[in-house]
């Protein structure tokens, strides 16, 4: 399907984001055609899960990112190379010069029934998706996230609080990863406004640092929510897939942006 299928095309300011779900695999031919795709290094990372559930969740990441960005590039599912940021963030190792993939960006998240893949060429981006039937860890509130954060979600009405997390938590990811530098960024030194039905205000506890990112909100099943942050204000376009299966465009309403221009900055303490 992905060979034979014209490039989808990538406007500059679009966002492509693509939803798989995910359960356990059921499809000895499928899980072959999967395993194919992928290199021996990943073969073996694979196996290295100790749950059936968890090495089929990283094959189909591995499928999914491989086959998705041959819808951008033509380049075949398994040459695609990939590197490491100094964090551990992966990019395309694109030595082959290719046109369509400079610039060409990824980045994933996964949680339980859930993969997302976010595409994008000449924008920085992170994505987070949450799986919103586990338990909020509420008491992790006070500890991670920034005093502003913790004060608005403990007035709202304890029926509330797990979904304000879920907002809340995914965002903070989200940020973290267009940033590319996981943890070394401390929970607390940037924080968002949620009060606002709709609205994502951002601010930094440094005044100097760079707030000028831009945030937006989904909730592509009753189960999941999905934030994705991005260097410019990017409009998204949501597709859903089973990798080498089908793929279809869905409609997917943000229910949170950041409002252009933002709002005031809100200090994080
Ligand atoms: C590793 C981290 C980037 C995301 O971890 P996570 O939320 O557990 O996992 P996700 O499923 O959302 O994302 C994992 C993917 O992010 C990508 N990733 C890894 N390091 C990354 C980095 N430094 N920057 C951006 N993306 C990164 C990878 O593609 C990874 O998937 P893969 O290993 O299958 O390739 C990092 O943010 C982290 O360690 N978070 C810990 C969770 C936490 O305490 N969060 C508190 C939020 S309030």
């Amino acid at each position: 399907m992905h060979r034979a299928a014209p490039l989808l095309p990538l406007p500059a300011g679009d966002i492509h984001l693509w939803f798989c779900p995910h359960g356990e695999s059921g499809d000895p031919a499928l899980d072959a055609s999967y395993r194919a795709l992928l290199t021996p290094q990943e073969l073996q990372q694979k196996d290295r899960f100790h749950f059936a559930r968890d090495r089929h969740r990283y094959l189909l990441t591995r499928v999914l990112v491989r086959t998705i960005l041959s819808r951008y590039a033509p380049v075949d599912p398994h040459h695609w190379r990939f590197a490491s940021g100094t964090f551990g963030r992966p990019r395309i190792d694109d030595g082959s010069a290719i046109e369509e993939t400079r610039g060409l960006d990824f980045n994933l998240s996964h949680t339980a029934g859930l993969i997302v893949l976010a595409i994008a060429r000449d924008i920085e981006l992170g994505v987070d998706v949450e799986n919103i039937r586990r338990p909020a860890v509420l008491d992790a509130v006070d500890h991670f996230f920034a005093p502003a954060e913790a004060r608005s979600l403990g007035a709202l009405p304890a029926a509330s609080q797990p979904h304000r997390f879920f907002e809340l938590w995914t965002l903070k990811e989200s940020y973290i990863k267009a940033r590319g530098m996981g943890l070394q960024i401390p929970l607390d030194s940037f924080a968002f406004a949620l009060d606002n039905p709709g609205d994502v205000g951002f601010a930094l506890a440094d005044p100097h640092g760079n707030a000028a990112w831009h945030f937006q909100q989904l909730q592509p099943t009753p189960d999941h929510m999905v934030a994705v942050c991005t260097s410019v204000d990017a409009r998204i376009v949501c597709h859903e897939t089973a990798p080498l299966q089908w793929e279809r465009v869905v409609e997917v309403r943000p229910t949170r942006a950041s409002r252009i221009p933002p709002l005031s900055p809100i200090p994080p303490s």
